[in-house]
């Protein structure tokens, strides 16, 4: 069986070792972090070396070979690396692995969020190497460790999941590879950019962050009463991520008149996007607003709060429903906006908002000229500020 190193040591990680290893895949695994190969050979270490992955129908357990913080010490060799991180460790992990890729292997991250590709090919460019570099839409479930090394609940598990390569006639077969490991069909789409247009999760996190937030920025709550994030959409923010929603749509329509193999169609409107991927989950698909209360998947998971004081909580804005989704996400979108002359005042509310509580500075009036835009996956923070070099990017990654 192939060879697999995953990188990262959070909740994805936990159910891809577990997934993995059932499926009798050699799984290694890299985390730089501090102390977190320690932590999780420690914790494996309490259950006979074995990880374990809670659904509703039962557990699936499996057996990771080698945790090392030493990328030499499991990278070499891997025909599949996985990165099941937050968009904000893509690049440092990028950076670490990409000069012992083997060459030809599969470098993909789950989820993608926006402009993976610009940054995963101009590390492995810069090293070069030559992978086959791909990206899901989005994680396909909702999960959170129970205990740290030995078992991860799976909440919910999508129905189908979006996959894009580079190459792009690669998607296909890595779909086909991929989907008995995870679990989901997978279904492979034209081009990186459907990736980037049609990640919900830069609308859902911050658009939600901003309903429930804007104008209480600083309450607090006691432990039982930090608010329900996705059971607590209302009508507000329920209209506020459909306006995000439209806004894309019409961007896709934008970029696809001058791409002619791009499938406009592949970058779904949030509510089908919701439906389609949780059909067993959702209670009452009336509207977008009863789909995310109504969401068995979505059930009991919490704003983002940390501690303000001895008894009290206040939102944590450090988490990443900001700090990913914004730069990895709404940002990208919104410099592709800003190069193809699509207008996005629902997305500028909400980025505007988001920044101040980020403290960075990425859209300045009506421009994505803050000093900040460097470190987003922007576009422009890859030298692509024009629309003939955007369009001309998109012509050669798009399948024909
Ligand atoms: P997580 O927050 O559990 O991942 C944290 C892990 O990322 C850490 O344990 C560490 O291994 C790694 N990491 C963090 N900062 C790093 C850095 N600077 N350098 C290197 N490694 C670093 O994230 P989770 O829940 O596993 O999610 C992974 C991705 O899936 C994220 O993009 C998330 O938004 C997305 N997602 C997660 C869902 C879930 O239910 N957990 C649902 C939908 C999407």
């Amino acid at each position: 069986m192939p060879k697999l190193t995953i990188c990262g040591g959070g909740n994805a990680a936990h159910v891809l070792m577990a997934l993995a290893a059932n499926a009798g895949w050699q799984v290694d695994v890299f985390t730089p972090v501090p102390g977190e190969a320690e932590r999780l050979q420690a914790g494996l270490s309490g259950r006979n070396g074995l990880m374990a992955a809670v659904t509703r129908n039962g557990t699936i357990t499996g057996q990771p070979r080698r945790i090392s913080a030493n990328p030499a010490a499991v990278i070499p060799g891997s025909a599949w690396v996985l990165l099941a991180l937050p968009a904000f460790a893509h690049g440092p992990i990028l950076q670490a692995i990409a000069g012992m890729l083997e060459p030809g292997c599969n470098v993909g991250a789950l989820p993608a969020r926006g402009g993976f590709d610009y940054q995963a090919l101009s590390i492995l460019e810069a090293a070069g190497k030559s992978a086959t570099v791909f990206g899901l839409q989005t994680l396909p479930w909702a999960c959170r460790i129970v205990t740290y090394g030995q078992s991860v609940e799976i909440l919910g598990t999508k129905a189908v999941v979006d996959l894009a390569a580079f190459p792009p006639d690669q998607a296909p077969l890595l779909a086909e590879e991929l989907a008995p490991l995870l679990g989901v069909e997978l279904n492979p789409v034209s081009s990186f950019l459907t990736l980037t247009l049609a990640n919900t999760g830069q609308l859902i996190h911050p658009g939600i962050m901003y309903g429930l937030c804007r104008g209480k920025e600083e309450a607090t709550f006691t432990a039982e009463n930090i608010p329900l994030f996705y059971q607590g959409v209302n009508g507000f923010t329920a209209d506020v991520l459909q306006a995000m929603s439209n806004e894309v749509q019409t961007l896709a329509k934008t970029v696809g008149r001058s791409l002619p193999h791009f499938n406009v169609s592949e970058v779904r409107p949030l509510y089908r996007w919701l439906l389609e991927s949780y059909p067993n989950d959702i209670v009452n698909p009336t509207s977008l607003h009863t789909a995310f209360v109504s969401n068995k998947a979505y059930r009991g998971l919490r704003i983002p709060a940390r501690p303000a004081g001895p008894d009290t909580f206040t939102v944590d804005y450090s988490a990443r429903y900001l700090a990913e989704d914004v730069p990895y996400g709404l940002v990208v979108l919104r410099g592709i906006a800003g190069l193809v002359g699509a207008a996005t005042p629902a997305i500028d509310e909400v980025i505007l908002w988001a920044q101040e509580r980020l403290n960075r500075q990425y859209l300045v009036g009506a421009g994505l000229s803050g000093p900040d835009v460097s470190g987003t996956r922007a576009p422009q923070a890859y030298g692509i500020d024009t629309p003939a070099k955007l369009l001309a990017l998109y012509r050669q990654q798009t399948a024909s």
